[in-house]
């Protein structure tokens, strides 16, 4: 398994819709591993492939250290829909592509997702509170959309020179990144 950068805020690949996969290639497979280890590496709680540079229908979360004992497991989730949300919350999110950045998003408090895993197996799942929220959010960078653009335009306002610090690359993170507009192999990390 390796690690592999992730992208951040300000590349174009964050805006961009995720491809449907149709088939699963080793090459997937193998990207799920590294999707694990690098948000392992990175102590993030979900990644998309797209945070990877890649623009395919893949996400992968885990929970576990949050909700010990729920019967909650690491989780990859390949073309995931929302059949069905109900309800709203609102908590704190960041994002590893924003690093530094966090900020209250409301969410539908429970959904039903149906994905494809793995072994290629049609899967629906009921989720609710953090899991639908870590679900959501990726689901989210799949379809181009950051948790920022959930926020009021004052709100966004505010985080204007911040974000510009991350564009450039001026932000410190434990993992290897990609600062936008840089080819995919000219990475940095601090
Ligand atoms: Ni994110």
């Amino acid at each position: 398994m390796a690690t592999l950068p992730i992208y951040l805020y300000g590349n174009d690949i964050l805006k961009k819709k995720a491809k449907h996969l149709s088939e699963i290639t080793d090459h997937d497979i193998t990207l799920i591993q590294d999707m694990f280890e690098t948000m392992r590496e990175s102590n993030g709680i979900g990644l998309a492939a797209n945070q990877v540079g890649e623009l395919k229908q893949i996400l992968v979360l885990d929970i576990t250290e949050m909700e010990a004992g729920e019967g909650t497991k690491p989780l990859a989730m390949i073309n995931p829909t929302i059949i069905d949300d109900e309800g709203e919350w609102e908590m704190e999110e960041g994002c590893l592509s924003i690093p530094d950045v966090r900020e209250k998003v409301w969410r539908a408090e429970k959904i039903r997702v149906k994905f494809t895993d793995v072994n290629m197996n049609e899967v629906e799942l009921d989720a609710d509170g953090m899991l639908a929220r870590v679900i959501l959010h990726e689901m989210d960078h799949l379809n181009g959309v950051l948790f920022l653009d959930h926020l009021s335009s004052t709100k966004r306002t505010l985080l204007r020179a911040k974000l510009k610090r991350i564009m450039k690359g001026d932000v410190e993170t434990s993992y290897e990144v990609v600062i936008s507009g840089e080819p995919k192999s000219k990475t940095k990390k601090k």
